[in-house]
């Protein structure tokens, strides 16, 4: 937990109002701030000026940005600090915008959750998966999982693969991650056609994109074509029930050579009554607002499932603390060598 366990008024008061200074983020995101102030310094009249708003609403939003250490003020002037400034402003080539965007939406997602919770169904229910929504879905992956993906494919070892399927590989963040780093590996990604045509658009200035193929398919519903001497499956696991992944798995293990992996990468739970780590457990709460059958799994069950599919060497993956996606978020698997 990354904080203390709620027993006194004070705790949970602490905790409960712990949504004041995100709400305050939101707003600035909402109100262009970061952008607005570019690399420039501004003082609150000028920049209330700028923004179309209230002097003193700005003025207490910026010196919470301060407080928290978005904004550095020094007397009267406020300016970005060096973050703020490239992966909160639209004009830097490190904007993460579609990442942000989706993180805003969340703040009204996450207001309805009583309703899911009384509903058990997702949000969006009625909704179909649109190319649209499937589009920007795909970038915000891209920029949330950039810098991460260098740093968890430092720490896998594949020197013995020749091909690697990304299942659910959205942006092929991690594809092209892979083909960085290993310069004889050829990869698949196989999402949906909307995810594959920005995946297309990110690799086309991909030093390996000939080395990268896709593969349009659902591939809860259809067969996986070819063999593959890696899959990685990486957050995906959350998005379905136990009984579609325990499906999946049988049928990854035919699609992988013998000797072949399998590596998950997730939000798993990691004690025995499967409530933390909190990051794991608060994610179950995400695939209540937006999956049909999406929860989070504990270790455990998922090498349960992983075995009973015909895996055999079934083991977490230890990464550098710092270096991964989730805390104790590697699970690998292995296609026996002999069957
Ligand atoms: C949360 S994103 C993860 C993207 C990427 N693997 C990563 O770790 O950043 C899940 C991806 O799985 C894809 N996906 C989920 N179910 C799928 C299915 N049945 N067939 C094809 N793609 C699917 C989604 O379209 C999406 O791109």
């Amino acid at each position: 937990m990354t904080h203390s366990p709620i027993a006194s008024l004070e705790t949970f008061r602490a905790l409960l109002a712990a949504y004041r200074l995100p709400r305050v983020i939101v707003t600035a995101l909402e109100l262009n701030v970061f952008t607005t102030m570019g690399s420039g310094a501004w003082s609150v009249p000028k920049l209330a000026q700028a923004l179309d708003v209230s002097r003193r609403g700005l003025d207490i939003l910026c010196r919470n940005l301060a407080m928290c250490g978005l904004l550095i003020k020094r007397g009267k002037v406020y300016r970005n600090t060096p973050f703020s400034a490239t992966v909160l402003n639209a004009t830097h080539s490190k904007y993460r915008g579609a990442y942000l965007e989706l993180m805003q939406r969340q703040w009204e997602d996450w207001s309805q959750l009583t309703q899911a919770v009384r509903s058990g169904c997702p949000l969006d229910r009625d909704k179909p998966d649109s190319p649209a929504y499937r589009r920007q879905f795909t970038w915000a992956m891209h920029h949330r999982s950039l810098d991460v993906a260098a740093r968890v494919t430092a720490g896998l070892d594949f020197r013995q693969a020749s091909t690697l399927l990304d299942l659910g590989g959205g942006p092929g963040t991690y594809a092209m991650a892979f083909l960085a780093r290993y310069s004889k590996l050829k990869a698949t990604i196989c999402d949906r056609a909307a995810a594959l045509d920005v995946a297309k658009e990110i690799a086309a200035t991909h030093k390996a994109r000939k080395r990268l193929s896709y593969l349009p398919i659902n591939f809860m519903d259809e067969a996986i074509p070819g063999q593959y001497d890696v899959v990685w499956y990486s957050n995906v696991l959350h998005i379905y029930s136990p009984e579609e992944n325990q499906a999946l798995f049988r049928r990854v293990h035919s699609a992988l050579s013998r000797g072949g992996r399998l590596i998950i990468q997730d939000a798993f739970l990691h004690d025995q009554e499967a409530l933390h780590p909190e990051e794991a457990s608060l994610f179950a709460v995400s695939m209540l607002l937006f999956t049909e059958r999406g929860n989070t799994y504990s270790l455990r069950e998922t090498a349960q499932w992983l075995r009973a599919a015909g895996f055999v060497k079934v083991r977490p993956v230890r990464m550098k603390k710092g270096t991964e996606d989730w805390d104790g978020g590697l699970l690998e698997a292995v296609r026996p060598a002999g069957r």
